[in-house]
């Protein structure tokens, strides 16, 4: 079978009744998260992880940007949903150019977010309700304004100068500093290359202008990062989120890269106006693999009481297809991430059933021994709503979205404000733009402000964020999706989330059971089955249309139409199915089972 053979339905016919037939349920303790029972150093492998952005989730202060404190203050909510680590964007030093991701000091807090004996605080906090902390490790670039940096620019034979990528311009002479080295583009707009006057050559980056990319050809780069790395791990981080991680080296030969043309043969141009490249010089993932074998190494064996692979590495990876994705894992015996992010399912922006089907199959079956992290959001893409809602019907697509994160195989991961149905909310006007992104590309890209709104805790003004003036507005939707009107509401999304999140940690075949594809023929509704040995089979039914839908599982099983089933999750209002046979599904409808 390779990996994109749909699994056949002789073979889940026949396990689904050795399973029904094994009544042996074996019940297993869950190990409390943050101690160290049998296996836990593994703690990741089903793990629920919430990403914050700190600057949106709670401000303590008063000056409208959210902090640590807030974070704190906020653990007993995160305590309640049921996540096992919260990844923190970052919350290091710096100008601020792209909210954190251009840091100017790497083993301190910005004094917006607090100080560090702050961040000792969370984390003792979060891991006496058995929280981990995750930190972003940005090692693409630092900011301008970098220590490094500053040295770097200051001259060429400073000793920093090789930490940075610099190179004359084309047709450079004494007098004029010619074109840019490649046609190399920046991911933000425009040239890569900026030409720095003082020292008459050009350095490279990928991001913005401030954001100057570091030179991994360099074995100072790497021994600093690894002291960083060490610097986190020492105050108790779990693990650590590898921004722009391909992105790392680039071509030595400079060579330009490919225009990529559309269907009539024409350059594609993006946002900014610029055509559109192939990446194939400024993207050479092979280059990174040994770069973080020696990270997670370090990360293994930095304390001797630790377990190795027991702190995280996870991967920010927008993989094409699944072979490169399970390259990121890493070679038999020289392990890489744990977890690279699988964008390929939560990214399909589409409600389209065979291609869920497909790539929820790959992952499946794509990665061998690895576990799968799954996402639907971030702080980079417009949220769940405007990617997959109609409008009419977004509480009950969420519902769908949430359902495919948890009751699939493999650690999820979502975005603060995804529990409650946050809606994405640009701003209406350019200058009231704040990521720069959006004022280049305005109004063709209006940037990320959109998805990153502060956190809706009440009705209450600015929703109970901030006391003073919101570094965003706080949207209207406010009013009514928010924590507090959630919270009790038996059928709100947050109470949807709380319910597989718990789902996921307790029954034993959605913690860690195989997913087959059942029903693999239907196109409106997508179903299948977890399945792990020793507990009962459960399966899982969505309806991707506005039409209610039924479905026969019990064709994938023997005996047809003799299962009963037990349900363990279903959308609010709808009917308990009496067996496999027949489960009725409304307009965007959920149902999970447990075959008894
Ligand atoms: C990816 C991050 O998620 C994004 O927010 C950032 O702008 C770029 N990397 C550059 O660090």
């Amino acid at each position: 079978m390779t990996a994109k053979d749909p699994i056949s339905k002789k073979t889940i016919a026949c396990t689904m009744f050795c399973l029904i037939a094994a009544i042996a349920i074996v019940a297993h303790g869950q190990t409390a998260a943050g101690t160290k029972g049998p296996g836990e150093h593994q703690w990741w492998k089903n793990a629920v992880i919430y990403e914050i952005y700190p600057r949106s989730f709670e401000d303590t202060n008063g000056d409208g940007v959210g902090d640590l404190n807030g974070i704190t203050k906020q653990l007993d909510y995160l305590k309640e949903l049921g996540v096992d680590a919260i990844w923190l964007t970052p919350c290091y030093p710096s100008p601020q150019v792209d909210f954190g991701y251009d840091i100017s000091d790497y083993e301190n807090i910005d004094p917006q977010y607090g100080t560090m004996a702050d961040f000792d605080r969370l984390v003792a906090e979060a891991g006496k309700r058995h929280i981990r902390v995750i930190m972003d490790m940005v090692m693409n670039h630092t900011s301008d304004q970098h220590a490094w940096f500053l040295q770097s620019r200051s001259s060429r034979s400073n000793p920093y100068r090789d930490w940075y990528v610099w190179h004359d311009g084309k047709g450079e002479t004494s007098t004029d500093k010619g074109a840019p080295p490649t046609n190399w583009q920046s991911e933000f707009g425009h040239s890569s290359w900026q030409w720095d006057e003082k020292t008459r050559q050009y350095y490279y980056h990928k991001f913005y202008i401030q954001q100057p990319d570091l030179n991994w050809d360099n074995p100072a780069v790497h021994r600093a990062f690894k002291d960083i790395m060490d610097f986190w791990l020492k105050r108790g981080v779990a693990g650590f989120r590898f921004d722009a991680i391909g992105s790392l080296f680039e071509d030595p030969g400079l060579a330009d890269e490919g225009v990529v043309k559309d269907k009539n043969g024409n350059p594609l141009i993006d946002a900014y106006g610029e055509q559109v490249l192939d990446g194939s010089k400024t993207f050479l993932v092979a280059k990174m693999h040994p770069v973080i074998q020696e990270m997670r190494a370090e990360a293994d064996t930095f304390n001797a009481n630790a377990f190795p692979g027991e702190r995280v590495l996870i991967a920010e990876m927008y993989s094409s297809n699944i072979a490169d994705l399970a390259n990121t894992y890493g070679p038999p015996g020289k392990p890489e991430f744990q977890l690279p992010m699988d964008t390929q399912v939560g990214f399909i922006d589409k409600l389209d059933v065979a291609a869920f089907r497909a790539k929820l199959t790959d992952a499946e079956t794509g990665l061998g021994s690895h576990v799968p992290l799954l996402l639907f959001d971030n702080h980079d893409n417009p949220r769940i709503d405007m990617r997959y809602g109609d409008g009419a019907h977004d509480t009950d697509i969420q519902r769908v979205v949430a359902t495919v994160l948890f009751a699939s195989r493999g650690a999820a991961l979502f975005y603060y404000g995804d529990e409650i149905g946050m809606k994405t909310t640009p701003p209406a006007r350019k200058e009231d733009v704040k990521d720069p992104i959006g004022i280049a590309g305005w109004p063709k890209e209006k940037g990320r402000d959109g998805e990153r709104t502060p956190m809706q805790w009440s009705a209450a003004e600015h929703a109970d964020f901030t006391t003073g003036a919101p570094w965003l507005p706080v949207p209207l939707s406010a009013a009514s999706i928010n924590v507090k009107a959630e919270e009790g509401n038996p059928d709100s999304l947050l109470t949807w989330y709380t319910a597989l999140i718990r789902l996921k940690k307790s029954n034993r075949a959605l913690k860690d059971g195989a997913d087959i594809m059942l029903d693999t023929e239907n196109t409106k509704v997508l179903s299948w089955m977890r399945q792990a040995a020793g507990a009962p089979a459960v399966v899982i039914s969505v309806n991707f249309t506005a039409q209610p839908q039924t479905v026969n599982l019990a064709n994938d099983a023997p005996g047809a139409g003799t299962h009963k089933l037990k349900t363990l999750l279903k959308t609010p209002g709808a009917a308990d199915p009496s067996s496999l046979d027949q489960i009725q599904l409304g307009p965007f409808g959920v149902y999970v089972g447990e075959v008894q």
